[in-house]
């Protein structure tokens, strides 16, 4: 192993720049040139690189973002872009590499390693949380809190109006970031895209909620569930209570990543580059029951990760 290189693709998660910074490290002190790839997949297919040194990632160890830049690429689901991007790892000798980002990066993974000699490692970085092999991926942890600072405002608000809140985070197919962040805000409904939407339940909780003498209320969605502006106008329709919608949108991905996320980009750094330095390949990573493991790259790509349905319950309880 003389040449590793670093890619950071798909969405931005708070705590890559620390996943950067902790590769290039590990691999210098073991004499590994280093070549970070930028903006994502099209680095590679346009062989568009730096050499990252110990120096060069000095100072990002704190910033949100990627200094490799990243980007969705649809070339790469291409057999050309493929194609292109296994000659760019055969003309630099890069003899391993280290992808860090989510699900549909290590999907791009799993396709550049069946055409490419290169050895590939990928690291968990997403705040969706949704790779499989992990309880936790880089960037989930400052996600959730940023939601979780949000949201309290919100509450304040929510409080001082008598007003019910859907606060929508996001998830396009997952709900692990509602979930935590429901549970965590005292959300009285956590709505998911992994669970149908029963509106007649919906109401019924904030009707019983008012019975009861609360008078206003913190509904967590999804962005995958559907239409939350229309599901507001619903719920302000059959409950007669006044409903707000506030989308809390991308300042979810940005921010500096908590000690968690920097932390989990260590590890996970280390765990990468030892298996490089072995000579083992095509495998993904991870955080497995408070141990750093990895497994098959194809086999998380193939898993769905299990949301788990009982902090949905536990909220529900929670909030009575
Ligand atoms: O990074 C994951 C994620 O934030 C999803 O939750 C979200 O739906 C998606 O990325 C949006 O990504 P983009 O707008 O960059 O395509």
């Amino acid at each position: 192993m003389k040449n590793i290189g670093i890619v950071t693709s798909g969405g931005d998660a708070p705590g890559m720049n620390a996943a950067i910074r902790a590769v290039t490290r590990i691999a210098h002190s073991m004499d590994f040139r280093v070549h970070g790839f930028e903006r994502g997949w099209e680095g590679l297919i346009t062989n568009t690189f730096r050499p990252l040194t110990p120096r060069s990632v000095g100072g990002i160890i704190q910033l949100g973002g990627t200094i490799l830049l990243t980007s969705r690429c649809p070339e790469f689901e291409t057999k050309e872009g493929v194609r292109k991007a296994s000659e760019t790892l055969a003309t630099n000798k890069i003899d391993g590499l280290v992808v860090i980002g989510g699900n549909g990066s290590f999907k791009g993974a799993l396709e550049l390693s069946k055409h490419a000699d290169t050895l590939i490692i990928g690291i968990p970085a997403s705040i969706d949380n949704d790779v499989f092999g992990t309880d936790e991926t880089i960037g989930f942890d400052t996600a959730v809190n940023t939601a979780v600072t949000e949201t309290d405002k919100i509450r304040d608000t929510a409080l001082s109006h008598e007003r019910v809140f859907i606060v929508e985070v996001m998830g396009r197919t997952r709900g692990f970031l509602a979930s935590v962040v429901g549970l965590t805000v005292g959300a009285e409904t956590i709505l998911v895209p992994e669970v149908k939407i029963d509106e007649e339940k919906i109401f019924a909780t904030i009707i019983e909620n008012i019975a009861k003498g609360k008078k206003s209320g913190i509904i967590v969605a999804a962005e995958g569930i559907g239409d939350t502006r229309k599901l507001a106008r619903d719920i302000e329709q059959k409950t007669g209570t006044e409903v707000r919608l506030s989308i809390l949108g991308y300042a979810q991905r940005g921010g500096s990543p908590t000690a968690r996320s920097r932390l989990l980009a260590g590890l996970f750094a280390n765990k990468a580059v030892e298996l490089l330095s072995r000579e083992e390949g095509n495998r993904i990573v991870g955080l497995q029951n408070g141990k750093i493991a990895s497994i098959d790259l194809e086999k998380s790509c193939k898993t769905e990760k299990p949301l788990d349905l009982e902090l949905l319950r536990l909220a529900t309880v929670l909030s009575t």
